[in-house]
């Protein structure tokens, strides 16, 4: 079935498939409940550019903290900073963004649309994945208990074929990739047959190389003004920085400076929600490393950002790491955390081992010395680099569509839950009068100004209490707290869990330990 998708001001055909329509419901959802808004909508929008609601700007903050605390206030080894988003523009020379940081290009001669040609090949790679998936679900169907997964994917003969062909197509982009050899890409997708998405033309131009970089200008007057560039990472701040913060904290290696901001980049494939963005925010930690330690750091890093994705429970069959064959210019080794969104397996984080390569080419273009004194070694050297790199708003996609889920009751209706983790919700607890009469709502009210010294919680009187509840579990809200007239005499309420929907009588008093228990970011690090 053909149907047309609005993301954006941009309109998509596709083919109507279950993720479709679960990635429509996200982000239908994410408006609905104040979660995530196309920015300037009163003007139709801006393409791959958006605004973070009441709800999505605390789930966002709490993203943000909770990696914060994790890779900074957890290590007594990791410090972060705050740069500015601006910053000299030699600095995108020397780290080589102003040669290097392109996206091959293709256009639709046809349609006139303009395309990644990498991403067009990745696409056609994963529709076959896709058929891959569907040849497991098939054979657990038929060998129930029986079913090794394993085994199959190695055995048979169809899922084979698909696999290599995947691996050989993938493989040879990214030779031709690496040695520029675009005029290969583009042989590729006529090889493959590739067709304009929307439009099914297959009337392709050369490929080409985009800068991704956004520039502006510092200065009054044109003559004098000087040509700037909005950060594309956030990684150079720090690195700038990298002698400052190593003087200034005493800090000895192995050590780690942590930033989360702000990074722009000129999208091509501007789709995908708030998964590609234009302008999107960065939480990145570059850990300087002795030279010649930085595979077991790699190994290090990966398992300890692995733990990090785990703990917050969103399934560990949702992840898995894709190493890459194609290494940015400054890497020797990095790996993807791909995460499965509703359209697919894809990159979520990035850890890079970067060498000394950002640190010797600001020591070349600054003229000053980035060096290291190793008292243990008595000398000096430019330190390794392993970094680790993730998108807030990519890890906000993650969690917000794993967590929207349309569930069956026993009575056969269903209800829709956003299934946050609680260490994340934007509100942790709704306070709910069961009448607005009798004294109920004042005793609520006193209940919310006590939690709210602790807790972000919510108010709500409106509707009958069952159409309350399905409101805060659509919210994503942990915990609904209700006063009935009981309360009046013995200053009990029931508490109602989300995802169990059970329903417990306490005590007034004990409601703050309650939900700290299961809100805490303590509790959940715990769990990596
Ligand atoms: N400093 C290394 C670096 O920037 P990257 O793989 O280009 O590496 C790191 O980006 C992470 O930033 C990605 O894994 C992704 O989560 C996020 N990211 C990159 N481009 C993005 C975009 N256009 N929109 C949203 N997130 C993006």
């Amino acid at each position: 079935m053909q149907t047309v998708l609005t993301i954006g001001t941009v309109f998509y055909f596709c083919t109507m498939t279950n993720q479709d329509d679960q990635f429509k419901r996200v982000i239908s959802h994410a408006k609905e409940y104040g979660y995530v808004f196309q920015s300037s909508e009163i003007y139709d929008g801006l393409s791959a550019v958006y605004d973070y609601a009441q709800n999505g700007a605390e789930l966002k903050k709490n993203i943000r903290d909770y990696w914060w605390k994790a890779m900074v206030q957890m290590h007594d080894n990791i410090v972060g900073i705050d740069a500015a988003i601006f910053m000299h523009p030699t600095t995108w020379k020397a780290s080589g963004h102003v040669d290097a940081f392109n996206d091959p290009l293709i256009d639709n001669k046809d349609s006139k649309k303009r395309y990644r040609a990498d991403v067009l090949i990745e696409d056609y790679c994963a529709k076959i994945e896709a058929k891959i998936d569907k040849e497991v679900e098939k054979a657990a169907k038929r060998f129930g208990d029986a079913f090794d997964k394993e085994q199959f994917l190695a055995t048979n003969q169809r899922v084979v074929e698909y696999q290599e062909k995947i691996n050989a197509t993938l493989s040879r982009m990214a030779k031709s990739l690496e040695k520029e050899d675009l005029a290969d890409v583009k042989a590729l997708i006529e090889e493959l047959e590739i067709a304009d998405p929307l439009t099914g033309s297959r009337n392709w131009t050369e490929v080409k190389q985009f800068n991704l970089m956004f520039g502006t200008k510092l200065g009054a007057s044109a003559e004098n003004a000087m040509d700037l560039y909005l950060r594309p990472e956030t990684a150079q701040g720090i690195f700038v920085n990298f002698l400052n913060v190593q003087k200034t904290g005493r800090m000895k290696i192995p050590f780690g400076i942590a930033q989360v901001g702000k990074a722009f980049r000129n999208e091509i494939v501007a789709r995908q929600f708030i998964f590609r963005m234009r302008e999107f925010e960065q939480m990145e930690m570059q850990f300087f490393i002795k030279p010649g330690t930085q595979k077991e750091w790699f190994e290090h890093w990966k398992e300890t950002r692995m733990k990090w994705h785990i703990s917050l429970g969103l399934g560990t069959e949702n992840y898995r790491f894709h190493d890459h064959e194609k290494l940015a210019h400054y890497a020797d080794a990095a790996t993807d955390i791909e995460f499965k969104f509703p359209f697919g397996f894809k990159e979520l984080e990035g850890i890079h081992s970067r060498t000394d390569f950002d640190l010797k080419q600001h020591e070349e273009y600054s003229g000053k010395k980035l060096q290291y004194f190793d008292h243990e070694m008595n000398e000096s050297y430019v330190p390794y680099v392993l970094e680790t790199s993730i998108g807030l708003d990519r890890m906000f996609l993650a969690v917000f569509s794993n967590s929207l889920v349309e569930e069956e009751l026993d009575n056969n209706t269903t209800r829709t839950v956003l299934k946050l983790p609680a260490v994340l919700a934007p509100v942790k607890a709704a306070v709910l009068p069961l009448v607005k009469k009798d004294g109920l709502p004042e005793i609520a009210k006193q209940i919310v100004d006590e939690l709210k010294w602790d807790f972000n919680v919510d108010y709500d009187e409106k509707d009958a209490v069952g159409r309350r509840y399905r409101r805060q579990d659509a919210n994503g809200t942990p915990f609904c707290i209700t006063v009935d007239h009981d309360t009046l005499s013995d200053n009990t309420v029931t508490i109602r869990h989300r995802d169990t929907m059970e329903q417990k009588r306490v005590k007034i008093e004990e409601l703050r330990d309650l939900i700290k228990q299961e809100v805490d970011v303590k509790t959940w690090l715990m769990k990596m």
